[in-house]
């Protein structure tokens, strides 16, 4: 299928494009009514996620309603661990929670191995083909996994949190464990990523939402490590590494094998362009509280931020995910600014 728009991945490739491509992070889900009214037909999150029909018509809401240059299919990186045999259950207004998590090598062992990756999260796999052929090529088609140190995050602490510091206890009590289970989810997250290439994604991304909260060289160690390998074996694909809050480590970020890295809102966009040079595109990073902002804060700020691209190289994007109660006619004054800006 001839894709109609595909100035994002021409932008991933470093290919001359006409204008910059922009889409939001967390742009299928609660900014918008049409997807609380699917969400409220059913029981909760994750019946929407393994529904594929339904993950199909959230994914696609976007590209109607908001115009964006790209879809990113409505999923979570929670599968992930719920593949390897650690369940998860969304609570509302809470956030995600785990029942077992693996702080020991006993937990470790009782985790699932050699798992069949396209069958467990076949309903991912499915919602990627009916969203690709429901698109019928308008825009590109995003897929996506957690980084292996923030699902790791999430198996060892069950649940969110704002210092995760069982998980980086870990890291000093047990380093070994704490590689072991970075080296198991990072397999299956290779496999899981090439699948979703065969269902149809266009580009990937991958979520490092915690890579913030580790120190440079323990970064290095239990982070950039696994994402190298990640990128090594997917370097056919446009792939975003976004590596939030990693500021420390961005030049090592720039000699990852992937087209394009995540900037978060507190990145700058001129001294990361200066440490990458032109070898990679960089997608971000308007902070997403502009969008609070009136409209004409909204354009003031997204043009300043557009001003200070020193290459074509940019996909244009939020520094995070969008804040669920963002009014979606802000999210349109920021995509109407960056589409009639002239490059
Ligand atoms: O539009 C999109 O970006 C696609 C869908 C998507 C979701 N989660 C849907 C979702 C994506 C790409 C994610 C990624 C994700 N999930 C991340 C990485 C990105 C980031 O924000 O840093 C993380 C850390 C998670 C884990 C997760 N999922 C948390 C912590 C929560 C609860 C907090 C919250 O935002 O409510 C979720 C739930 C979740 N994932 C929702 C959505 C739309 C809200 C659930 C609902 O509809 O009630």
């Amino acid at each position: 299928m001839e894709l109609k728009n595909d100035l994002f991945l021409r932008a991933h490739r470093g290919e001359p494009i006409e204008r910059y491509p922009v889409w939001l992070m967390r742009q299928a889900g609660r900014i918008l009514p049409e997807y609380r009214a699917v969400r409220s037909k059913l029981s909760g999150f994750k019946e929407l996620v393994e529904t594929p029909e339904y993950a199909a018509e959230v994914t696609i809401q976007p590209v109607d309603l908001l115009d964006v240059d790209a879809a990113i299919i409505f999923s979570d990186i929670l599968v992930v661990p719920e593949a390897m045999g650690l369940p998860y259950e969304m609570i509302e207004h809470k956030g995600p929670w785990f029942e077992k998590t693996i702080r020991s090598e006993e937990q470790l062992n009782l985790l699932d191995q050699n798992i069949n990756v396209e069958e467990r999260l076949a309903y991912v796999l499915e919602a990627l083909k009916i969203t690709k052929r429901e698109l019928n090529g308008r825009v590109p088609l995003i897929g996506f996994a957690g980084a292996p140190w923030t699902i790791f995050c999430y198996m060892v602490e069950g649940r969110g949190s704002k210092t995760f510091s069982e998980s980086r206890k870990l890291l000093y009590t047990n380093p070994v464990l704490a590689h072991e289970l970075l080296s198991r989810i990072t397999d299956v997250t290779i496999q899981y990523l090439k699948s979703q290439l065969v269902a149809g994604a266009d580009a990937l991304q991958l979520f490092d939402s915690w890579a913030g909260i580790l120190g440079k060289e323990q970064y290095t160690e239990f982070g950039l490590k696994y994402i190298a390998k990640i990128v090594d074996s997917l370097s056919e694909a446009p792939l975003t590494v976004f590596s939030k809050g990693a500021i420390a480590s961005l030049q090592d970020l720039a000699h990852l094998n992937c087209t394009t890295l995540g900037l978060d809102w507190n990145m700058s966009i001129s001294e990361t362009r200066q440490l990458v040079g032109e070898s990679k595109t960089l997608q971000g990073n308007l902070d997403p509280c502009v969008l609070y902002g009136s409209d004409v804060v909204i354009e003031k700020e997204t043009i300043k931020l557009l001003n200070s691209f020193e290459s074509r190289r940019h996909i244009v994007n939020l520094g995070h995910g969008v804040y669920p109660d963002i009014d979606p006619k802000k999210v349109k004054v920021f995509i109407k600014t960056v589409k009639n800006y002239e490059i």
